[in-house]
Formats: structure tokens, C-alpha cells, sequence
């Protein structure tokens, strides 16, 4: 049974990334993964400070995220863009995930070895494609291999019925597919 973390990239109440998020969780858990769908708003976060973490160490929520990280094998990042990029958010968590706490800890422990999927929702024309670009530079950079497939979902004010579901059978099977893909190819190197 494959571990996925779901990370939305907005903690924001009405936010589409978290409805999005809500959907891809509902369509792994059915595929048999063992899923952990992560709200950002229990895990409110400082701003990453050097001398914060110099003087006080990982703050408490920054640690459980980190441990979460290390239980998955596959994480899937569902993020809205800001400005054509990565969310404060979103650049915030990876940054603190991303801090050793002890000398003898390998570098990038939470990241090395993971398999990523990536998803956007935007009001926008683009989706938060834009985003992804950078989100899947990044990842890529601290050790984490991004599954090729990925959806952005645009005029997402559009496309959530009443009871937070994809109107559209299309978007729908575009989430599955990258769920599916991040699945399959995580079973695949852990075989
Ligand atoms: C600072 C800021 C910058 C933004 N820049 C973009 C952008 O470049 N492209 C885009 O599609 N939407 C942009 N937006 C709009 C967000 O996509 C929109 O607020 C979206 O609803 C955020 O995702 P959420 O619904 O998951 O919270 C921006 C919003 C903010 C607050």
C-alpha cells in the first residue's frame, strides 16, 4: 500500500487547491493508497529565520510536517500560483522540511527518494501551471522525482459543483490520471 502525502500549497478557507486536494485523496484513497491529506491551516508556520531555528531549533508544526514528509513515499503537491510561481506558502514548508535537527541526519532526508505528482487550481486562464514550473524545478533539485504527468486547472471559480466536486468529467479524469501515474510509478520503484 503506497503512503501518499497531499500537500495543498493555500490555507486559505474557500481555497480551490484545497478542494482539488480533497478530490485527488478521495481518488488514491479508492486505489488502495494510504493517504494523508494535510490542511495548511493546522500547521501555520513562522516565515523560515535562520536565527530563529539557530535559537529555538524546528518550531513544533515544522517538525510534524517533517515527519509526515519522511512517512510518505509519494507526495502530491496541489498549489496555486502567486505571481507565476510557487506559493510563500508552499516555498515556506519546503524550506523548513527541508532543515536537518541533528549533525549525523543525511541532507534532504524528507526529500530524497520521494516520488512527486503535481496539480494546480487558479481563477486564472493558466491554472497555476505557471507555478508548477517552478514547483517541479525545485523538487527536482532537492532529490524528489516529479512524475511528468500533471494537471492545472483554470477559471476554477467555474468548476466545483455545491458539494466541492468537478463539474466536468474531463477535469475529473485529468486528476485521476496524475494520481494514478504518481501511484503506478511510485509501486513501480518500490518493487
Ligand atoms: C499575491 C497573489 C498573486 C497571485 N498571482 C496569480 C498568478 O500569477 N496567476 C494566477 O492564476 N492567479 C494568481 N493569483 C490568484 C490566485 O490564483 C487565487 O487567489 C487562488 O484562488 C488561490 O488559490 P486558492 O483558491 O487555493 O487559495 C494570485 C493571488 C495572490 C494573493
Amino acid at each position: 500500500m503506497t503512503k501518499l502525502l497531499i500537500l495543498p500549497g493555500s490555507a486559505r478557507r474557500e481555497s480551490f487547491n484545497r478542494k482539488l486536494a480533497g478530490i485527488a485523496a478521495a481518488i488514491a484513497t479508492e486505489a488502495g493508497a494510504a493517504v494523508d491529506l494535510v490542511d495548511p491551516a493546522d500547521f501555520r508556520l513562522p516565515l523560515y529565520d535562520a536565527e530563529l531555528e539557530e535559537a529555538e531549533g524546528l518550531p513544533a508544526n515544522a517538525k510534524a510536517l517533517k515527519q509526515k514528509f519522511l512517512a510518505a513515499q509519494a507526495i502530491l503537491f496541489v498549489s496555486p500560483e502567486y505571481n507565476s510561481s510557487i506559493t510563500p506558502l508552499m516555498k515556506n514548508i519546503i524550506d523548513w522540511v527541508s532543515r536537518t535537527e541533528t549533525d549525523d541526519e543525511p541532507d534532504l532526508a524528507a526529500y530524497k527518494g520521494k516520488v512527486a505528482g503535481l496539480l494546480s487550481a487558479s481563477p486564472g486562464g493558466f491554472g497555476g501551471m505557471r507555478g508548477l514550473v517552478h514547483l517541479r524545478s525545485i523538487l527536482g533539485n532537492i532529490g524528489v522525482l516529479v512524475t511528468p504527468a500533471q494537471f492545472a486547472l483554470s477559471s476554477a471559480y467555474d468548476k466545483f459543483d455545491d458539494a466541492g466536486q468537478l463539474k466536468n468529467p474531463k477535469d475529473l479524469e485529468s486528476v485521476r490520471r496524475v494520481v494514478t501515474t504518481l501511484l503506478a510509478t511510485t509501486a513501480k520503484l518500490s518493487a
